[in-house]
């Protein structure tokens, strides 16, 4: 479904992205893991089309999408949340959800509809018309998600939805994942909650540096040498124990 090829991404002095390659497939979850500053963000922003990368090339089902911006990659099915929550605050929760569903030329009672689906799928219909700024950490990441699934996505990019969130909500936001994979979307994940992204994902890639570490299945990353010494700092044991999801980064 996503193609990555090459990208390269010069910041002034400073290499974000070297030469990063690798696939998603149609329903796949793939999580994108490393050290902080390794250019996992960065990388989102090429794929979203937010930045232009000073090389190499992103592909949508086969086809090039380098030259559309986010709002073209947004309707060909592109969907993402912001590690750091940037919600509308002054707008309702449900005016949040309604404005991502606009962007994809609903008409307004046909973008509330949408708006107040995702929001109660999410479990934030009841406090629709609170101010979003009013909204605690767990709930705002929500919001974000349901801005992206108002947007109709198919891929949708999670940068560390689960930073910061208390265990229980973090099993909240595991299922949630899973049951959206079940019915089709297609993810790619940024996360440091290392046994979070190990139950979840089929297939895990690492960055550092800018570079590409490694990729493997799950169990090959918790175990991988080059990983456990640059980022995860001893093997992942037990990825399948989903009552401690506290995260070994
Ligand atoms: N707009 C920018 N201009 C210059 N340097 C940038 C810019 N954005 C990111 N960088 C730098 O690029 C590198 C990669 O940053 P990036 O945010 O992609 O890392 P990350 O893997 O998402 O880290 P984290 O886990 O901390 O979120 C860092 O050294 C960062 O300081
Ligand atoms: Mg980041």
């Amino acid at each position: 479904m996503l193609t990555v090829s090459e990208v390269t991404v010069d910041f002034v002095g400073l290499r974000a992205v070297d030469q990063v390659s690798f696939s998603v497939g149609h329903e796949q979850i793939v999580g994108l893991i490393g050290p902080n500053g390794a250019g996992k963000t960065t990388l989102f922003n090429v794929v979203s089309g937010m930045i232009r990368p000073t090389g190499g090339a992103v592909a949508l089902e086969d086809e090039d999408i380098g030259h559309l911006g986010p709002a073209d990659r947004s309707r060909r099915g592109i969907g993402r949340t912001f590690q750091i929550v940037k919600p509308f605050g002054n707008l309702t929760v449900r005016d949040n959800v309604v404005v991502a569903a606009l962007t994809q030329g609903h008409s307004v009672p046909q973008a509330r509809r949408v708006a107040d689906e995702q929001l109660e799928r999410l479990g934030l219909a009841s406090g629709a018309d609170t101010l979003a700024r009013g909204l605690p950490l767990a709930s705002r990441k929500r919001l974000e998600l349901a801005r992206a699934l108002a947007t109709d996505a198919r891929l949708l990019l999670l940068d560390e939805m689960m930073g910061g969130l208390t265990p229980t909500e973090v099993n909240d936001a595991l299922a949630l994942v899973r049951e959206l994979n079940e019915e089709g979307m297609t993810f790619l994940i940024i996360e440091h909650n290392m046994k979070a992204i190990m139950q979840l994902a089929d297939r895990i890639v690492v960055l550092n540096q800018g570079a590409k570490l490694a990729e493997g299945s799950p169990q090959e990353i918790a175990h991988h040498p080059e990983v456990v010494a640059a980022y995860l700092g001893e093997p992942v044991e037990d990825a399948s124990d989903s009552e401690d999801a506290d995260g070994a980064a």
